[in-house]
């Protein structure tokens, strides 16, 4: 086999077979295959796109290119929760401690934030003290003591995915929905899960901006997860304005345990709690999405879901006492509250605007060896649909350098938009993608 002929097979849109596929991701991890080939591969996927079954052989071998957890000792169903990502998300801290206070357990193997999105490792990382760098071992431990472990990617899991999204990321050959499907499957399908809740954004703050191509994500994601034996399940949710009222790492920090007490923002209340009721449904914890919910529920009113967020806090060496009180979070020195130019209603916040402002203020990192401060970020005051006046407060920055500063207000002036008229009202959740539903 030669991998120039597979390429030229897939440029004149031929089928390509497993052993094929297999030949040249085997070759490109092992350094067989030059980033020439598997450039120009990659290419010809986005202008002949992959079948559905060629993208599950993709999945497959890049799977198979490194480690797979074998869970099979620890006697409850293993579900984790995908987000492709957005701003002010940080349904992981909830839902991970909600859903392991039953018999479901959770291993969340999670990324860092970079560009205008946020990740879930950089938020815990806020907290004074705690390690993500789990060993495969302490991971796995984790899991057996508490239900739920958290750790970052590491080289060994998936490793083919990691070399070729370096390469789409230059090339210009990320947006192609089978070749997304495969790399986000392939290191999902290595937790060991038996079964996977995907929240698919769509919108402004999202990977995707159109719900149209969401929703096909969404049912190119199902359909892998359900030929690979783990129940899937897909959200497909709106991400165009933030989620939730806090966005930056330690803030974020707070939100999560806020909504932990039984408080918190209404929209990302109500997708924590579908989520979670998802899960547990997937879990076999209960027999539809209202007990789920409706469990999920007691597991915050109890105290017990907060009790294992601390409990996970403490397993990872973190500041335990940050459920306590958020004087133990980092928190910036200054405020600089964003006022609205006129009265009306928020007709929109554009949620890669807040996003990048963010990101500029120190909250991510443009590049992935940016240091970000765990501190700063932003308040929400006002969400879509809210009444203002003229000079009420829209947002409050949370900041430490007034450069940066200067420069996230350059990116927040185009975030609010303010109309005469109220908008009208979009479901959080607008899809649900499941076995029965996704197909083409
Ligand atoms: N996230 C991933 O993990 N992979 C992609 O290809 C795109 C987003």
């Amino acid at each position: 086999m030669r991998a120039v002929d597979i390429i030229q097979k897939k440029k004149e849109g031929s089928v390509l077979s497993k052993e094929e596929i297999s030949f040249l991701v085997k070759g490109f991890t092992q350094n067989q295959i030059p980033e020439y080939q598997m450039s120009a591969f990659l290419m010809a996927c986005c202008f002949k796109p992959l079948s559905f079954k060629e993208t599950l052989f993709l999945t497959e071998s890049m799977l198979h290119s490194g480690k797979i957890f074998d869970f099979s000792d620890i006697p409850f169903r293993k579900i984790d929760k995908h987000s492709t990502g957005g701003v002010g998300d940080k349904t992981s801290l909830i839902i991970a401690p909600i859903v392991a206070c039953y018999t479901v357990a959770i291993p969340m193997i999670s990324g860092r934030g970079l560009g205008h999105t946020g990740g879930t490792l950089d938020k815990l990382e806020s907290i004074p003290g705690f390690n993500v760098h789990l060993t495969s071992g302490e991971f796995i431990q984790n899991l057996k003591t508490l239900q739920l472990a958290m750790m970052g990617q590491t080289q060994e899991i998936a490793p083919a995915d990691a070399k070729m999204y370096a390469l789409r990321d230059v090339t210009a050959t990320v947006e192609c929905i089978p070749l997304i499907a495969a790399s986000i499957m392939s290191k999902k399908l290595a937790e060991g899960i038996d079964g996977l809740v995907l929240d698919v954004k769509f919108g402004s703050g999202a990977f995707m901006q159109k719900l149209k191509d969401a929703t096909e994500l969404a049912k190119w994601l199902v359909r892998i997860g359900e030929s690979s034996g783990k129940k899937t399940l897909a959200l497909v949710t709106n991400m165009n304005q933030p989620l939730g009222n806090k966005i930056g790492n330690s803030l974020e920090i707070e939100e999560s345990i806020e909504v932990l007490k039984g408080q918190g923002p209404k929209d990302l209340i109500e997708l924590s709690l579908t989520l979670s009721g998802y899960m547990l449904l997937l879990g076999n914890a209960c027999s539809s999405l209202k007990e789920g919910i409706s469990l999920a529920q007691k597991a915050i009113a109890s105290g017990k879901a907060l009790q294992k967020f601390q409990a996970m806090v403490k397993n990872h060496g973190g500041d335990e006492r940050v459920v306590e009180s958020f004087k133990y979070l980092p928190s910036a020195k200054y405020t600089f509250k964003f006022l609205a130019s006129k009265g009306g209603f928020v007709g929109g916040i554009n949620a890669r605007s807040i996003g990048k402002a963010a990101s500029v203020l120190g909250c991510g990192r443009e590049t992935v060896t940016d240091v970000i401060d765990p501190s700063v970020g932003f308040i929400l005051h006002k969400k879509v649909g809210d009444k203002v006046q003229k000079n009420d407060i829209l947002l409050t920055t949370c900041y430490n350098d007034e450069k940066k500063l200067a420069a996230s207000m350059v990116e927040l002036s185009q975030a609010f938009e303010i109309t005469l008229k109220k908008p009208l009202s979009q479901p959080l959740i607008q899809k649900v993608i499941a076995k029965s539903n996704c197909q083409k």
